[in-house]
């Protein structure tokens, strides 16, 4: 029966997973991930980069906006593919395998207004996949090997502004001459083809509104413009020009808007400079030569120098060894210069003495050992850069009169000796950057007021191993301070004393350890919010409470980052270590093998709204841990040997939006756990040991398809338990078997209930005997293990037990003990004498009867109507069916009609198809009947033989 039911289950279990549909608007998708939030749908963005995907996955959401399948390995777009998501503005396909985009393709997203399509096998597109893309804003082709693209395809993109055919093998221009007349296109870039000319015959005869134009690395023979047909044209790249460009202007004036201008790679295939750089004069503001040269550079700078707008200028990779007067004589107007990545070294006392307008000058990736003196003229200058050098020492004044300086950046070089006073004229200075020096004491330097503006002091990657008292007192404006990677070991008290304005202060990758944190080492930071105190050597274990908690000051402290300590020697922080955090938003503490938090580790820092105890061995966390802090709204703590949620749901986390518990051990989420989170959109449970068994059976079906939480890469979750499942996935566990509508559970039992009814009836008519035995199988099933084990450690103890009513003890004790244990000495199981004190009545019997060989019921009418006697006869029956052993033997003590057993229907039953003793009449011969007795009591169990004996 039992079988029959879990058979019913199953199948019901199997067709409602077929009824119920694939719930793709749920956060969690096989291959991608949602970012933000799916209640957001003007925004909706969906992520499937790097998932070797060959065609678009089926479970992304509908109503997707914007959608990143780049680096994949689609190879095409087909045409219904895109069916589903009719909303989608953005879809990146870029670096995938694709070689084709089938005709009709966007047919269904009309409104997509960027389309991605870089660096995939594109040789030609048709006109039927343009015809969709009306609405297209942002086309790119770039990294493709488009040969062809149809013209009358092109004109179709009514709304094209920004088009990227850079790195095709486009020929002609006049292949994308309908680009020319779309009054939408703004931006055109078609660099690296193979175009070798540019006339404007061949693209248009009518003015375009096009504004950047980028023409760079083509093999261009000819540009040649006969007719105003760039009018609003403001940018133009004609750089690194394979082959000699001729250059043909007829109309005055044409190129009369550009203001940026890239000659780039030139060399000296242009003829005639003077007059190409002409055609700019009265609005170029912007030159860039990059790699020209050193002696070609020099002659286009003076041409280019002439333009009189002209203010910026990039002279970039062009192997320029020394700076004299003449080279800039002309560059008056000239606001910026570029001169990085050249091999300047000998600067003349002149050399920058034109340029009375420079504000920003690039000088880095040089060879310079010196601050050359030349700079001393450049009274206007606001941005020097001047890293990447091989600047080793910084003397007394060598900035001087740069007093309008604002942005100094000297990192990279070899820096190690600061003189004092070398910052002194620098009145301005608001950034100061000399990190990846080797910079190895402060002495004096910014003691006194002398940078009154610097907001931020960089020092990173120096070799500074102390921070003394008072050494930076100076610094009244100071807002950042950058000490991060040195070999600070020591920091003394007041050390960062007068930095009243300091919000950031980085301490991480040195050497501070315990003795360094102390209350009065950070006195005066009033308004420090982010301390960075990470990869130090700060170790505490088993100090309940600290004298003086470090912190105590620092009121304004909003993020503090104590993670990655290297001696991993915190095994507890002290209970008071965050005192005074009063304003603690965030507090990192990832891997530094804690092992607990005390509970009132967080009591005064009730603001905390991010915590990362990643990476410690906290296998459990105590809820009231939380109780303080219940603004808390994003919680890391992956890979810290967790086992079990059960903390979240006492911990009150409430405001909880991100929950990161991956690489743990936990193997059930349930339902409380998750609904004592109300805020959260997104759980990560990657990596930990679940268990796929209905315990997890409401996860599944959450993560799968709820709206308002991402579980994320839920899909990879696997199972950990039952074994036969492990490594499977826990999302594919069937979790529908476990979570049955109550409703149409009733519903289907009571069917399986109603039909099986009727079948037994049905086989109850026809089948009877067969029918009755199998139930008095089942019973005998439902007693019988215990027995068998009984009777086989036991053996039997009787020769037969003996039924009878209270009322016929007389008997049994006068007549029937002295024959059978006096006269034939079998052994007798009487329930006066031989039950077990204690034992519960029905185990009694039950044992008895089993221990017995034989049962001898004793019928008088007392006897049919007790109902102990009933059970009896009823569990010496079972035998019978139980183990095929025929045990009963019936003695009739009084004569007992048919028509007065029939109320005892089993008995009558029993009499029907036994053969029985009867006790013979007052004064009748007892032998035969103590005769037959024996023979019964000797013959064996099973079922035929004994009845022959017996038969009367
Ligand atoms: C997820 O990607 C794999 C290949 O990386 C693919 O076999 C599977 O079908 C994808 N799942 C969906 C829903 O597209
Ligand atoms: C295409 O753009 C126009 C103008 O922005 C807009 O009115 C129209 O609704 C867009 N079409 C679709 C299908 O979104
Ligand atoms: C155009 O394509 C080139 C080459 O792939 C790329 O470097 C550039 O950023 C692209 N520009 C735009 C505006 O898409
Ligand atoms: C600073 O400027 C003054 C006046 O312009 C000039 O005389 C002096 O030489 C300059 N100092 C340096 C170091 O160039
Ligand atoms: C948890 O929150 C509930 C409801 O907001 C509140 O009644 C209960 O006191 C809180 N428990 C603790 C320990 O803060």
């Amino acid at each position: 029966m039992r079988s029959i039911y879990t058979g019913n289950w199953f199948k019901c279990s199997v067709t409602l997973a077929f009824v119920l549909p694939f719930c793709i608007d749920g956060y969690a998708m096989t291959n991608c991930t949602v970012k933000g939030s799916l209640k957001h749908t003007e925004s909706l963005t969906v992520i499937c980069t790097k998932k070797g995907l060959r065609a678009l996955p089926k479970d992304i959401p509908h109503d997707v906006r914007i959608l990143d399948l780049s680096s994949n390995e689609m190879q095409r777009i087909k045409r219904r593919e895109l069916e589903r998501y009719r909303d989608l503005r953005h879809l990146n396909a870029s670096k995938n395998q694709i070689q084709e985009v089938e005709d009709g393709a966007f047919k269904s997203v009309p409104a997509l207004k960027e389309l991605n399509l870089f660096s995939n096998r594109l040789t030609r597109l048709s006109k039927g996949v343009f015809r969709d893309l009306g609405n297209l804003t942002v086309l790119r082709l770039d990294g493709n090997i488009i040969t062809t693209i149809e013209p009358s395809g092109l004109s179709l993109l009514t709304s094209l502004v920004i088009l990227n055919l850079t790195g095709n093998h486009l020929h002609r221009i006049q292949a994308v001459q309908p680009l020319f007349t779309l009054s939408s296109v703004q931006e055109l870039y078609m660099g690296r083809n193979e175009f070798s000319s540019f006339r404007s015959l061949e693209v248009s005869n009518t003015s375009t509104k096009l504004k950047v134009l980028d023409l760079s690395h083509n093999p261009l023979q000819f540009f040649q413009i006969t007719t105003d047909v760039l009018p609003h044209l403001e940018t133009l790249n004609l750089g690194f020009i394979k082959g000699s460009l001729k250059w043909d202007i007829k109309l005055k004036d044409s190129l009369r808007k550009v203001d940026e201008l890239n000659l780039s790679g030139f060399g000296k295939r242009l003829k005639g400079t003077k007059s190409v750089l002409q055609s700019f004069y009265p609005s170029l503001t912007t030159l860039t030569l990059n790699h020209v040269g050193p002696k070609e550079v020099r002659q286009f700078i003076n041409a280019a120098c002439l333009i009189p707008p002209l203010r910026v200028l990039h002279l970039k990779f062009n192997n320029i060894v020394s700076l004299s007067k003449p080279m800039l004589q002309k560059c008056t107007g000239v606001t910026t210069l570029d001169l990085s990545h050249n091999s300047l070294k000998h600067f003349t006392r002149l050399a920058f003495r034109p340029m009375r307008s420079l504000t920003s000058l690039n000088l880095s990736h040089n060879k310079i050992t010196n601050v050359p003196p030349a700079l001393g003229k450049l009274t206007s200058l606001e941005f020097l850069d001047l890293s990447s050098n091989a600047i080793s020492l910084l003397g007394r004044l060598e900035f001087a009169n740069l007093t309008q300086l604002r942005i100094l950046c000297l990192c990279e070089n070899n820096i190690f000796i600061l003189e004092y006073g070398v910052f002194n004229d620098l009145k301005h200075l608001e950034v100061l950057r000399l990190g990846g020096n080797k910079i190895l004491s402060l002495a004096g330097i910014f003691e006194e007021g002398n940078l009154p503006k610097l907001r931020r002091l960089e020092l990173q990657n120096n070799k500074l191993n102390m921070i003394c008292r008072n050494e930076l007192r100076g610094l009244v404006s100071l807002t950042h301070l950058l000490l991060r990677e040195n070999q600070i070991t020591k920091i003394e008290e007041g050390a960062f004393e007068g930095l009243r304005t300091l919000t950031h202060l980085d301490l991480q990758s040195n050497e501070i350890s315990q003795p360094s944190l102390r209350p009065s080492v950070f006195f005066g930071l009033t308004q420090l919010r982010v301390l960075k105190l990470n990869n130090n050597y700060i170790s505490y274990s088993c100090q309940k409470s600290l004298r003086d908690p470090p912190f105590l000051f620092l009121k304004s402290l909003q993020t503090l980052d104590i993670s990655n300590q290297r001696h991993k020697m915190i095994s507890e922080l002290p209970s008071n270590f965050l005192e005074g955090l009063t304003s603690l938003q965030s507090f990192l503490a990832n891997n530094n093998n804690l092992i607990s938090l005390y509970p009132d580790i967080f009591i005064n820092s009730s603001k905390l709204e991010l915590l990362d105890i990643s990476q410690n061995d906290l296998s459990s966390i105590a809820p009231e841990v939380f109780w303080p802090i219940s603004k808390l709204r994003k919680l890391y703590v992956s890979r810290s040997d967790i086992r079990s949620v059960n903390f979240l749901v006492q911990a009150n986390l409430t405001e909880i939006c991100l929950l990161q518990m991956s690489k743990n051990k936990m193997s059930v989420i349930n339902e409380t756990v998750i609904r004592s989170l109300p805020k959260l959109t997104y759980l990560d449970m990657q990596g930990n040991a679940f268990s796929c068994d209905c315990g997890n059976a409401w996860f599944v079906n959450w993560a799968a398809t709820n709206n308002d939480t991402q579980v994320v890469n839920a899909y990879t979750y696997k199972c950990n338990y039952p074994s036969k499942l492990r490594g499977k996935k826990l999302l594919h566990f069937d979790a529908e078997s476990c979570n049955m509508d109550v409703g149409y559970f009733c519903f289907t039992s009571t069917m399986c209930l109603i039909l099986l009814i009727l079948l037994l009836s049905f086989f109850y008519q026809f089948l009877k005997l067969q029918v009755v035995y199998a139930y008095y199988l089942f019973l005998a099933f439902l007693y019988d293990s215990k027995l068998r084990r009984l009777q086989d450690s036991q053996g039997y103890l009787f020769d037969a037990f003996v039924s009878y009513s209270t009322h016929d003890e007389l008997w049994v004790m006068k007549e029937l003990l002295p024959q059978l244990e006096g006269e034939q000495r079998w052994k007798l199981c009487l329930h006066h004498r031989d039950f077990q004190a204690g034992k519960p009545i029905v185990d009694n019997i039950v044992d008895s009867i089993y221990r017995s060989r034989k049962t001898i019921c004793v019928i008088s009418r007392h006897y049919l109507r007790s109902n102990w006697c009933s059970k009896e006869v009823q569990v010496a029956s079972f035998r019978l069916f139980d183990e095929k052993k025929d045990v009963l033997i019936l003695v009739f003590l009084e004569n007992i009609p048919d028509h007065q057993l029939s109320p005892y229907c089993r008995m009558r039953k029993l009499v029907k198809k036994h053969t029985y003793l009867s006790w013979p009449k007052l004064g009748q011969d007892t032998r035969v009947f103590w005769q037959k007795l024996k023979v019964a009591l000797e013959s064996g169990d099973s079922l035929n033989e004994g009845n022959a004996i017996l038969s009367e």
